[in-house]
């Protein structure tokens, strides 16, 4: 039995009650973990004897966090693309730079020259990077490889990068990120239907297409996650990103897990994301490195859509590794309360990837924490860009 127990936390924030934006604050809280696993919290005042007992982490007045759930990243790619960056502070639009075979074409090819051990080794310095930003679970999806062999040593990257990395890895396949350059729309559909799936699915967990304008329609959406759910893939969507295509609704109609993106998500989307349950995955670092409006957040939130935030750690839109950054964009960019701002970037990013036993602080759930070295989580809105993260506990060990 391994034994730690977290002692003078000034701020606990469990997420206990599971409703939306309520934190389920402590003051003056204790944590006590045993075997990877929380085993009680509450005031210190209370701590059990037993837990008092074992190795402690005197945590000295700090605001600790249930680790953070990066419910959507595309962390696995080479090269680089500064250049298409600047081009588009310039004035090109991201549209244009992609329909002229640059963009997420420009990562293929370098994907494509890359060995898997240095898409693995590529992937594990983010992993890295992220956990000393609080990231204890991350989904990484592929798409930058575009042929069956390509998306194949990408998810296997994904896998070996999971294995090299305390952080847990969620993987998703996204064949359909955009058809191959010189391959016609629906000739891809079937590729990704008759070959990439079957390939692939033994690697993923998830399904998501890029559902957008230059990208696949909603009939090809609902033809590819149909598909991937004989494969027992579930079902998530880039939806309503660079235009609105009717992405979100597809998204309710066959019961995906979440839409995500959602800039140009309407008040009657929400209704029918709410009503059946599909989690809005908002990524505020792309629209913010897009230059682009926000996603209506404040509408989706207060219409009852269950809400997520993530990085969309990605070469094009999203060179975002950071959730405290995120949290900072979702509150000054989006409108997003601390509090509801917090709780996408855990628990509703546990409930976009349908994981039960993380996103919070409560006995039997996964022993995942960030401390702050700040004494509230108001702190991480309130000071973008300064590193917060004081230690990463992950699986009960202090990791980072
Ligand atoms: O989430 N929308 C599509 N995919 C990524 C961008 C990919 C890229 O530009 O490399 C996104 O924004
Ligand atoms: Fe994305």
């Amino acid at each position: 039995v391994t034994s730690l127990t977290l002692t003078g936390i000034g701020q606990l924030v469990t997420n206990a009650s599971g409703d939306p934006g309520d934190l389920g604050v402590i003051h003056e809280a204790a944590v006590a973990v045993v075997d990877g696993r929380i085993a009680w919290v509450g005031p210190e005042a209370r701590l059990p004897k037993e837990h008092r007992e074992v190795e402690l982490l005197d945590c000295e007045g700090r605001a600790v966090l249930p680790g953070f759930v990066d419910a959507h990243t595309h962390l696995v790619f080479a090269g680089d693309r500064s250049e298409e960056f600047a081009r588009r502070l310039r004035g090109e639009s991201y549209e244009e730079i992609l329909a002229a075979g640059g963009g997420i074409h420009a990562t293929v090819a370098a994907t494509r020259m890359a060995s898997t051990t240095e898409l693995a080794d590529g992937a594990v310095a983010r992993l890295g990077r992220m956990l000393a930003s609080g990231t204890t679970t991350a989904e990484v999806k592929s798409g930058y490889g575009l042929t069956t062999a390509d998306e194949l040593r990408i998810l296997e990257a994904a896998e070996e990068a999971g294995r090299r990395s305390p952080v847990d890895v969620v993987p998703t396949f996204l064949g359909a990120h955009v058809p191959d350059k010189g391959v016609d729309r629906a000739e891809y559909v079937d590729l990704v239907i008759d070959e990439m799936l079957p390939a692939c699915a033994p690697l993923a967990q998830w399904c998501d297409v890029f559902c957008d304008r230059g990208a696949f329609t909603v009939d090809d959406a609902r033809r590819i996650l149909t598909a991937a759910k004989d494969h027992g893939l579930g079902a998530r969507l880039h939806a309503e990103q660079l235009t609105h295509t009717g992405a979100a609704a597809l998204a309710a109609d066959i019961g995906a897990a979440s839409a995500d993106h959602l800039d140009h998500a309407t008040e009657d989307d929400a209704a029918l994301l709410r009503g059946s349950g599909v989690v809005a995955v908002l990524l505020p670092a792309a629209s913010f490195s897009m230059r682009s409006p926000q996603a209506p957040g404040r509408m989706l939130w207060d219409s009852g859509v269950k809400v997520a935030v993530a990085t969309d750690c990605n070469p094009g839109t999203s060179n975002v590794e950071s959730m405290p950054f995120v949290i900072a964009v979702a509150c000054l960019e989006m409108g997003l309360t601390p509090e509801e701002a917090v709780w996408a970037a855990t628990r509703g990013g546990a409930l976009a990837l349908r994981l039960e036993d993380r996103g919070m602080l409560v006995p039997g759930a996964l022993a995942d924490l960030v401390i702050l070295d700040a004494p509230s989580y108001t702190h991480l809105p309130y000071r973008p860009g300064s590193n917060l993260v004081w230690k990463v506990v992950k699986g009960g060990e202090v990791v980072a």
